[in-house]
């Protein structure tokens, strides 16, 4: 079984911000968590390059469109493993193979009659790249996400058939309940859709940083087009000498911001059926981030959470943690420092990270570091029964917040089970040794299952702790709570998540 997952592809014409940091955390998750299913999982991320916002941004610099374009590539390249993100391939749509791939691609859309010459009379934002329709505008004529006024464009352009896909678009999205996810964002996509499509500029002649229109090179293709298409270019030339495309297209999931849900769950299928290829499984649509004052996060305002300042405080472990946890995956929500070191201080160090140090230290202390090879509380077993294919199936929704919760539930169900049962009390008393090897091979069991869950989000430290509880298997078939803990050697490991940063 394949996973094909994407992250959109960012614009090139700024640096990296939080909101990048956050698609990218959420894919790898579950990039990671289909790995441990065993299936084979490709995760692409990369860099959007053409268009009218990276040409004027270096415009504004004074530099070619192509050295922004490289500068900046490069900051985003860097910040994959910074948070620990584990793509297949960065793609960028400068890549000549891409660029050769897209014109391939549009010329079979021609080539099927779905592409006309006509003027295009309306208005653009050139922030979003985006020819708006009426109902897109507000207050006469500004831009309803920017809020800048729009221009009023007028040219001859080549114009792509939208209009002639409303019908297959419509039995799509009535066959496929769950081709746009969450439900918000399926319901905000058909009214789109019911509203009517009308024919959208494929190709703009004003602009020459882009890429050329085969049929007529005094145009570049309009830049959301060529974007697009990186998610089926990249798997055609992605490893050397080897087409991926038969082996992991039609994609499994598209995540994506609600900014650019049009572009996504209506241009995108239309413009693959228009070219004769499979349309993706699923678009998922998360929420926007804001500032800790519930306000747009800026610079200016102070208010923002920058990822860099984060992964030199907390670590990539941390963030990732607090971005799942914090902000329930598909709404908007506010992020700061201040609830970003609030929850790693309750809940990794003093929950999770002491439900680790707990467990290794007593096993050491009492058991000579042996896990005792006794059968485990049923009591806890029955509480863990079932959990894992929970998180699968809310992971199958990319539900990251409440699959956590899930999982988080039976972090603190360990630590009050080490209250309730006092192991060091029991340690007092010989009568009582099969009774505290029972405590002692349930906590560890809990803590192992809860750690196999936990590599997918925390990497970093799920793979510190399975070493130091000597457990090896990261598979998901290991994230089952066994009856009776197996024998192994367990070692005292630093705090995973010490306190005094
Ligand atoms: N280049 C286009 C996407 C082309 S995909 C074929 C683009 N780039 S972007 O750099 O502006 O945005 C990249 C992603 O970051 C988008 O999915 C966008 O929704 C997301 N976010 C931008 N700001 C965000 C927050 N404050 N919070 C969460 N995600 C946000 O759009």
């Amino acid at each position: 079984m394949t996973f094909f997952i994407t992250t959109s592809i960012s614009y090139v014409n700024g640096e990296p911000h939080l909101g990048h940091a956050y698609e990218a955390i959420a894919c790898d998750i579950l990039a990671r968590h289909h790995r441990q299913r065993g299936e084979d999982v490709f995760f692409l991320t990369g860099t959007d390059e053409h268009g009218e916002p990276v040409a004027d941004r270096a415009h504004a610099e004074g530099i070619e469109p192509q050295e922004l374009a490289d500068r900046n590539a490069e900051r985003f390249k860097a910040l994959m493993p910074l948070l620990n993100v584990s793509n297949d391939f960065f793609i960028r749509t400068t890549d000549p193979q891409h660029e050769a791939r897209v014109q391939e691609v549009l010329q079979k859309v021609y080539d099927n009659g779905y592409v006309y010459e006509g003027v295009y009379e309306g208005w653009y934002c050139p922030r979003c790249a985006d020819f708006k329709t009426e109902s897109e505008v507000v207050d006469g004529n500004r831009c309803a996400i920017h809020g800048i006024e729009l221009t009023r464009e007028q040219e001859e352009n080549w114009f792509f058939k939208l209009s002639a896909f409303q019908q297959l678009l419509e039995e799509h999205f009535a066959a496929h309940p769950d081709f746009v996810m969450p439900a918000r964002a399926y319901n905000e996509a058909h009214a789109f859709l019911t509203h009517g499509l009308e024919d959208v500029s494929l190709t703009r002649k004003k602009l020459t940083w882009g890429v050329t229109v085969p049929w007529d090179p005094s145009h570049v293709f309009y830049v959301w087009f060529d974007a697009l298409l990186n998610y089926y270019t990249a798997l055609s030339y992605a490893r050397p000498g080897e087409d991926l495309t038969d082996r992991y297209w039609p994609a499994q999931l598209h995540m994506i911001g609600k900014d650019i849900f049009k572009f996504h769950t209506i241009f995108w299928p239309a413009l693959l059926a228009a070219a004769g290829i499979a349309l993706p499984e699923h678009v998922f649509v998360h929420g926007f981030l804001m500032g800790a004052d519930g306000r747009k996060m800026s610079k200016s305002l102070g208010n923002g959470l920058d990822p860099f300042e984060a992964l030199e405080v907390f670590g990539a472990d941390a963030l990732r943690f607090y971005l799942a946890r914090d902000v329930q995956f598909g709404e908007d929500g506010s992020v700061g420092m201040e609830s970003l070191k609030a929850r790693y201080s309750s809940e990794l160090a003093n929950e999770y990270g002491n439900l680790a140090s707990r467990t290794i230290a007593m096993i050491g202390r009492y058991c000579e570091g042996s896990v005792p090879a006794a059968t485990t509380d049923p009591l806890i077993g029955d509480e863990f029964r079932g959990l894992a294919e929970s998180v699968v199936l809310l992971l199958d929704h990319a539900d990251l917040t409440q699959a956590l919760e899930l999982i988080w539930q039976r972090v603190r169900r360990l630590n009050r089970y080490a209250e309730e049962r006092q192991p060091w009390q029991l340690a007092k008393d010989p009568e009582q040794a099969d009774a505290l090897r029972q405590v002692l091979a349930t906590m560890y069991e809990g803590l192992r299952v809860i750690t196999v869950m936990l590599v997918a989000y925390v990497p970093e430290s799920a793979a510190r702790l399975l070493d130091a509880l000597g457990a090896n298997a990261t598979d998901w078939s290991a994230a089952q709570f066994a009856t009776a803990a197996s024998a192994a050697a367990v070692v005292a490991l630093p705090p995973l998540f010490p306190k005094s940063l």
